[in-house]
Order: C-alpha cells, then sequence, then structure tokens
C-alpha cells in the first residue's frame, strides 16, 4: 500500500490528480444524489487506480443554481452531501490509502443566499454591507439599463439589478456568471479576511490543498471598462485588448498572500488555479511565491491533431520551465464534453453548442479510442495530470439527456441555444446489474442514467486485462516506475520517416520512447519492448495503427 510521505515537499510536481464531482459519485443513502461517505466507501477505487490526490469539486451548501460553486456558506458541508464529521472521516481514510485531498475553493463569486450578500441586499446603496461586492447605480432613463456591457459567462447581461428595501427598483449587482452567483469584491479588505478564515478552516482540518475557482477574475479593471463580447474557452485579446475582467495584475497580490498562508502549515499544501488563459499568461500564476499549479487548458481544449498537440506540448513546457513550476495536462473535467466523446466527432459539429437527442451522436469506438491513445499520450508527458472520474471508465459523455432533465443554469441563460454541461456529470456506474448501477439504492438520480451505461460499470471493467479501467492503471503504474514526471521531453523527429510523419507525434521522455499515431495509416514502430499500448491490437506485424499509442523501452 502507499504511504504519503510527509516529507516529500514537492508531491505536487510529480502527483495525478483524480477529480471527484461529489453529486455524482457514489450514494450512501439512497437519496439518489452522491454524498461525502458515498466518496469514502468508494476510496479504494481511486487508491486502487495509482493517483496521488482526489480534488473535490464543492460540496458547501448552496442552493446549487451553479453545481454548488454558488456558495452558501465556505465553510460547512451542505446535508445533501453530509456533515463536517463525514468530511474528517472522508480525510482520514483518504490520508491512510495514501491520497491527498484538494478541496475547491470558489472566491470570485458566492451564492446569492450567502449572509453576507444577503446583508448586501437588506443594507443601502453605499453601505459597508454593499461594498463587499460591485453594486452599482443603472444607467438609462431611471437607471433601467446595466452599469456596464459586460455579458455573463452563462449568458444574457453580467448584471442583475435588485428591488431596494422599500421596494423600488434599485441598483444592479456584478455576476459574471448565474445572477445566483454576485462577485466578490476583492478591493475590500474584509473580503480578503473573510476568504483568510476559509482557507484556514480547511487546513485546520488537513486539506492538501485548494482548486481555486475562476481564479484570474477576481479583480476587475478599474472603472469596468466596456467590454461587450461574450467570453468563452481560452480569453484571448480582442482588437489587442484583453478583457478587462481577466487576468488583472492585482491577482496576483492575492495569490501571494494566500501561499505564505498555506507554507505556514505543516507539510506542502498547494494552490491550483482554474484560468482559461493561454500558456505564457498562466505561467505567471505558478511563479515561486504564487500558486503551485494551473491546469493547462490550451491542452484541454486540443482538437486530435499532431501538429497541434506538439505545439501546444512543447509551448506549454516552455512557458512552465521560465518561472520553474511543473506543466500540467488534462483532457475532462465536470466543464467540458467527456474526452471520449469529443474525439468521437470529425469536426462538422458545434461542440460549443452542446450535443442534444436530435442532434448527430459521437462514433463511441472511434472516440473511445482516440481518448485512450490520447489519454496513454498524456500520461507519458512529463509534470503533473489531472483525471475527471469515469473517465478511467471510458465512458461517454450523456449525449442524449432529454432537455427537460436539465440542471445547467447555461441551458435556459442562453435561450436553449447551449446545452451545457450536464452531460459529463451523470452518476458514474459502479456495478452492472445493481439499481442505478450500483450508484444509489434509489433508481431516481439526479441526473439519469443513459441505459447502456451498465457496460462501462467498474465491475464489468475490474478482471478484464483489456478494458478501459485497467488501461488506465497500467499507464498510472508505468508512468511512476518509470519516472515519467521527472524525466525531460525530447521531440524524435527521425523515428518515423514517411508521409505520415507530421500526423505521428515521437518522443522520448527519459528512457521511454513514445509513438502517438494521429495519422490514417500504419506506422512502423521502433524496436525495443512495448511496455503500453492503448488498445490490445494497436501495434499488429510491428507496425502501431491508426489512434493508437504505444510506450516503448
Ligand atoms: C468554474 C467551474 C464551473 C463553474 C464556474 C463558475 O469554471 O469549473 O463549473 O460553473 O467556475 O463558478
Ligand atoms: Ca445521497
Amino acid at each position: 500500500m502507499r504511504v504519503i510521505d510527509p516529507n516529500h515537499s514537492e508531491w505536487w510536481r510529480t502527483a495525478v490528480i483524480y477529480q471527484v464531482y461529489p453529486r455524482s459519485f457514489a450514494d450512501s443513502n439512497g437519496d439518489g444524489t452522491g454524498d461525502l461517505a458515498g466518496i469514502t466507501r468508494r476510496l479504494s477505487h481511486i487508491a486502487d487506480l495509482g493517483v496521488d490526490a482526489v480534488w473535490l469539486s464543492p460540496f458547501y451548501p448552496s442552493p446549487q443554481l451553479d453545481g454548488g460553486y454558488d456558495v452558501a456558506d465556505y465553510r460547512e458541508v451542505d446535508p445533501m452531501y453530509g456533515t463536517l464529521a463525514d468530511f474528517d472521516e472522508l480525510v482520514d481514510q483518504a490520508h491512510a490509502l495514501g491520497l491527498r485531498i484538494i478541496v475547491d475553493l470558489v472566491p470570485n463569486h458566492c451564492s446569492w443566499e450567502h449572509a453576507l450578500f444577503k446583508a448586501a441586499l437588506a443594507a443601502a446603496p453605499g453601505s459597508p454591507e454593499r461594498a463587499r461586492f460591485h453594486f452599482a447605480d443603472g444607467t438609462g432613463p431611471a437607471g433601467s439599463l446595466p452599469p456596464t456591457d459586460w455579458q455573463s459567462m452563462f449568458g444574457g447581461p453580467a448584471w442583475t439589478r435588485i428591488t431596494e428595501e422599500d421596494g423600488s427598483p434599485g441598483q444592479w449587482y456584478l455576476h459574471l456568471f448565474d445572477p445566483g452567483q454576485p462577485d466578490w469584491n476583492w478591493n475590500n479588505p474584509q473580503v480578503q479576511a473573510e476568504f483568510d478564515q476559509t482557507l484556514r478552516f480547511w487546513l485546520d482540518r488537513e486539506v492538501d490543498g485548494f482548486r481555486v475557482d475562476v481564479c484570474d477574475a477576481m479583480v476587475k479593471a478599474p472603472g469596468l471598462p466596456s467590454w461587450p463580447y461574450p467570453v468563452h474557452g481560452v480569453v484571448e485579446p480582442i482588437d489587442g485588448r484583453m478583457p478587462p475582467m481577466w487576468d488583472q495584475e492585482g491577482i496576483h497580490d492575492i495569490f501571494r498572500h494566500w501561499r505564505r498562508i498555506l507554507d505556514s502549515y505543516e507539510g506542502t499544501r498547494i494552490l491550483c488555479a482554474e484560468a482559461w488563459l493561454p500558456p505564457e499568461r498562466t505561467a505567471r500564476i505558478v511563479r515561486g511565491d504564487e500558486m503551485h499549479q494551473a491546469f493547462n487548458f490550451a491542452y484541454l481544449s486540443l482538437p486530435w491533431d499532431a501538429t497541434r498537440i506538439r505545439a501546444t506540448i512543447t509551448e506549454s513546457i516552455a512557458a512552465n520551465q521560465t518561472v520553474g513550476a511543473p506543466t500540467t495536462w488534462v483532457l475532462s473535467n465536470h466543464d467540458v464534453m467527456r474526452h471520449a466523446s469529443r474525439f468521437g466527432y470529425d469536426g462538422s459539429v458545434d461542440l460549443e453548442a452542446g450535443v442534444g437527442v436530435d442532434d448527430p451522436q459521437p462514433n463511441r469506438d472511434l472516440g473511445l479510442r482516440r481518448a485512450r491513445a490520447a489519454t496513454a499520450l498524456m500520461l507519458a508527458l512529463p509534470g503533473s495530470a489531472y483525471l475527471y472520474q469515469g473517465e478511467e471508465l471510458g465512458l461517454p459523455e450523456g449525449t442524449a439527456l432529454p432537455d427537460d432533465v436539465r440542471q445547467d443554469p447555461v441551458w435556459e441563460r442562453s435561450g436553449h441555444t447551449i446545452r451545457g454541461r450536464d452531460g459529463c456529470r451523470i452518476p458514474l456506474p459502479w456495478s452492472a446489474d445493481d439499481v442505478a448501477f450500483g450508484f444509489s439504492s434509489s433508481a431516481e438520480t439526479w441526473l439519469p442514467q443513459p441505459a447502456d451505461f451498465g457496460g462501462y460499470a467498474v465491475d464489468v471493467q475490474q478482471s478484464d486485462p483489456d478494458s478501459t479501467l485497467s488501461f488506465y492503471r497500467s499507464a498510472l503504474e508505468l508512468r511512476w516506475r518509470h519516472s515519467v514526471p521527472r524525466a525531460e521531453l525530447s521531440w524524435e523527429v527521425a523515428a518515423i520517416a514517411g508521409a505520415a510523419a507530421d500526423d505521428v507525434l515521437a518522443f522520448r521522455v527519459g528512457t521511454v520512447t513514445v509513438i502517438a499515431n494521429l495519422s490514417a495509416s500504419s506506422v512502423e514502430v521502433p524496436t525495443g519492448e512495448i511496455i503500453l499500448r492503448s488498445e490490445p491490437d494497436a501495434v499488429i506485424g510491428g507496425m502501431l495503427a491508426p489512434d493508437a499509442v504505444v510506450w516503448i523501452v
């Protein structure tokens, strides 16, 4: 069994971190919703995979207007997920299994049910209570238009008008996401103090770190200058200008301040940035005295295209090297279409808008084949990697969900033009023959599971050496055994000759040679012992098939 080495201060540089979406992992009390006790019961599945840490998406009290990313109380557990005692038990059990625990910190916005936002609503314009948020008078006749032209990430204006206590139409408040998620004003020292307490609260409960939600939006440009454009995916300049709500210089002071708090605790506690920025901007967040890691969303956003993948790997490593941070890699999370389905499209479908039951469905076999290849490639890259629950089962996106069960606010806010993220949040299948495939003792799960989910269940894959689950376990074990995370990556241009060369990725990482064939034809495999193949039939007669990856020593 693995044990946590408290002296391994650099554990995060090489870690594989497994994301749990608590609502959909495992339900212990039969109400159809996952919970903390359910996670604790299933921890051995995560430990057996061979990962280093678990990141828990929010489990805090919340009206669930944005899947818990609308936090009503930062220092409590939502009764639907259990109690603080359940949380402590989860941390203890995880630590005993050699798994570290990272929790989600949501500092850009809270819920409109947060006590301090309610206090702001009850207080007068210009009051200290309102100053903790971004309240402003409207423009236009009688203040009936929003203070600025900013757009919400979920569609519609980023401002909502309130009714004052006396019943009159009042001020507006800023919410970059749902109206249920008012943005904090980080220029206000009380907001900072509030979050210091929250950090200490969870650090005292022995968490190993925080994944920091939309950390690049916390500080807004002074005066909130005009920005009429919607923002999707990795943030890019428009007309030479960066959006005034993202990546402002002031965020770095906050991160440095937090880093000092974390460093004052025993062991190494880490910060991981969620910031949809290009690699060279993301790297500034992981300078030595700021956060430890940042998600590599440039990598996650790539199509199945060798040239672009090669360029982004090179660029990501270079950008992080300038600041001495490890590069991270990620293919799936709770905000994007699962990669087993994403790679099952040939590019003709607008994936941004999501997929509904009447849309063209992804090619399942191709998607899974490419997903396994993409994972074999990702886990061969030096640094740290993030996995999202269910990807180790090759789980497809729920692309045939009926629209009337959707919960993601994006669907309503976009006027039913963007389907949203429910398809990657469907409860996991654990056992093929049980009610709710072993997720819950109730068949009424909070999002319905597709009828064919049983075929992906953990118990079906457990002892099948060719299953996706077995493949993930092997890849994670080999990654560790061959010291991949700490190795240097060098491209092997000469390894593959011929017309397909551009569409084949070949590189060495330490003692391992990796060949990824993204071309349409088979290519010759260099000599050596094949230690990992993305498919059982990846190599036939010395030739590596299309959409397959091998590791060779
Ligand atoms: C992050 C979360 C996403 C959430 C948003 C607003 O992007 O990952 O799920 O909707 O922040 O909190
Ligand atoms: Ca439950």
